[in-house]
């Protein structure tokens, strides 16, 4: 039969035993089991403390104090325990050597492509002259891209674009002038919109790229005249590259201007003096432009006795070309950070 001194002493026991066991336990998990086990509802203290009621009720006092002792120490050697474990990890972590005078590692931060940067700036300066920004497709119908540029399917003008054909009446587009069309269709005069976007040509060499990227403006309303299209890009140039810079036309034929010219500026790099850019000419060419033909006003029911309009369009890599010093096209597209990072 037990005695009051036989379960004072086991109950000690208990507390000591269980400094033994959380001993060697390193993570809190194991601690927190080792707790219940001796703590617990069905652990080894309330095990021990069933034998209570065989006491004498003058002992239990005595007992029922022996307990709390026990269970404070063992909740003082948990809480102890879990101190010291994150003291440990804390002084490994500081243990780790670091060197605080290395230098820190730069950090990289992206930035738009050179192209989209001055397409960018190219809207804003036209938004200036109050040119909308207008789209259309890439896949773009023959009839836009031709046959209502009145460029029908014999002309000898179609030679010149070099086209991908993806079936009988559908195109890649090779320039960004079914543009024009889609935004008459859809809206009348006053129309003064520019359309910047992708085309392809089968062509491919230093300077010419399979896919490149045009900006093509329209401005169509009553008694525009060949001199608005100059000083459009007389300020557009202007603008564009920071100094004012001549432009001058050179006739030419495109099927849906007349009269139709090429644009020419002064070089950017020698502003007309002739180095290895103009190659020595002093001027640059930077694209086509022309007064809108009645025929494609006719195509899009537009009144070519009321209104007149202008049209051009530019590479938008030539210009990026000619404002940075880029030498070879297909920079743009290769994807060298080497490159691209310069801007
Ligand atoms: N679309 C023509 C080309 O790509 C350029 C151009 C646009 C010419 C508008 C005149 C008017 O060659």
């Amino acid at each position: 039969m037990t005695t009051t001194l036989a379960l004072v002493a086991e109950l000690e026991q208990l507390g000591s035993e269980f400094d033994g066991v959380i001993a060697p336990l390193v993570d809190e998990q194991a601690i927190r089991a080792a707790q219940a086990q001796f703590l617990g509802k069905k652990g080894r203290v309330s095990e021990a403390m069933k034998a209570l009621g065989k006491l004498p009720p003058a002992d239990r006092p005595t007992v029922g104090a022996a307990a709390n002792r026990v269970k404070d120490a063992i909740t003082a050697a948990v809480d102890r325990k879990l101190g010291e474990l994150v003291a440990a990890a804390r002084a490994a972590d500081l243990a780790r050597t670091i060197d605080v005078t290395l230098p820190g590692r730069p950090h990289h931060s992206g930035h738009l492509h050179l192209l989209t940067q001055v397409r960018l700036e190219a809207q804003a300066i036209f938004a200036e002259l109050g040119f909308a920004v207008a789209e259309g497709p890439q896949i773009e119908t023959d009839w836009h891209t031709f046959e209502a540029l009145a460029i029908p399917k014999d002309h000898p003008a179609r030679d010149m674009q070099d086209t991908f054909y993806l079936s009988d009446e559908i195109v890649l587009r090779t320039h960004t002038s079914p543009v024009q069309i889609r935004t008459m269709q859809a809206q009348r005069p006053p129309i003064r919109i520019i359309a910047p976007g992708q085309v392809y040509r089968r062509d491919d060499d230093p300077t010419h790229s399979p896919m490149f990227t045009q900006i093509e403006g329209l401005c169509v309303d009553e008694n525009i005249s060949f001199a608005d299209l100059k000083g459009t890009l007389v300020h557009f140039v202007s603008r564009f590259f920071g100094k004012s810079l001549a432009i001058r036309f050179r006739p030419s034929y495109f099927p849906f201007v007349e009269p139709g010219a090429e644009v020419d500026m002064a070089c950017s790099f020698c502003e007309g003096r002739g180095c290895r850019v103009c190659k020595q000419t002093g001027w640059v060419e930077i694209g086509g432009s022309g007064m809108v033909d009645p025929d494609v006003f006719a195509h899009v029911d537009i009144d070519s006795e009321r209104y007149t309009g202008f049209a051009f369009g530019m590479g938008l890599e030539r210009m990026a070309m000619l404002r940075h010093g880029v030498n070879d096209i297909k920079y743009y597209y290769e994807g060298d950070l080497r490159f691209l990072g310069q801007f």
